[in-house]
């Protein structure tokens, strides 16, 4: 079972989905810590209900990113993490993480990468009047979601979407695609 940490910053849905199919015996890791930024997100309240310990840490109360990437560093190294996965973690990942877990930390966007990299990018899809956007999981650099691509999933814009119905079927399919990449990425012999 490879262990891992769920990074999030809001609602966290993304890692209930992980939580969830931990739960159903579907993916071969165990999720041993949920890293959050925000002191006030739901994905804590989820994380204690699931019974996964969190880490909550605030940027603000450290002197550098450096520093406060330090201490994550350290927290996943107690706890053995060997993959570390963002699910809406609203943060670039920095020098002292990137190094550490080169090659070792997915994300999930919500477009079609590289179209509409960056925040918002349901709105940004939504506004565009695309007919086909996405979900896309990669494994991340040092850029803003411009890591290699791990695996897309097309979500058709449909003729009376509204920007809402559009960010509803785009969390269906996130829900689903994530937990089977992570289930494909845990269960191979690679060094994920
Ligand atoms: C998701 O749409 C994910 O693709 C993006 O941020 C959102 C997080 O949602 N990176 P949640 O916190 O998992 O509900």
């Amino acid at each position: 079972m490879k262990k891992i940490a769920v990074f999030a910053s809001g609602s966290g849905s993304n890692f209930q989905a992980l939580v969830d199919a931990a739960k159903a015996n579907q993916l071969s890791a165990e999720i041993v810590l949920m890293v959050c930024d925000k002191p006030r997100a739901y994905a804590i309240e989820r994380a204690d209900k699931a019974g996964v310990p969190s880490l909550v840490i605030s940027p603000k109360d450290f002197a550098s990113k450096t520093d406060y990437e330090k201490e994550i560093l350290q927290k996943l190294n107690e706890s053995g993490v060997e993959l570390i996965v963002l699910a809406g973690y609203m943060r670039l990942i920095g020098e002292t993480l990137l190094s550490a877990y080169e090659g070792r930390i997915v994300n999930i966007h919500p477009s079609l990468l590289p179209s509409f990299a960056g925040k918002d990018a349901i709105g940004q899809a939504f506004q565009a009047k695309v007919k086909i956007t996405g979900v896309t999981v990669h494994y991340v650099d040092e850029g803003m979601d411009t890591g290699p691509i791990i695996a897309q999933e097309a979500v058709k814009m449909d003729e009376h979407e509204t920007r809402e119905s559009l960010e509803a079927k785009i969390h269906q399919v996130e829900h689903l695609l994530y937990p089977r990449v992570i289930q494909k990425l845990c269960s191979t012999d690679r060094k994920v």
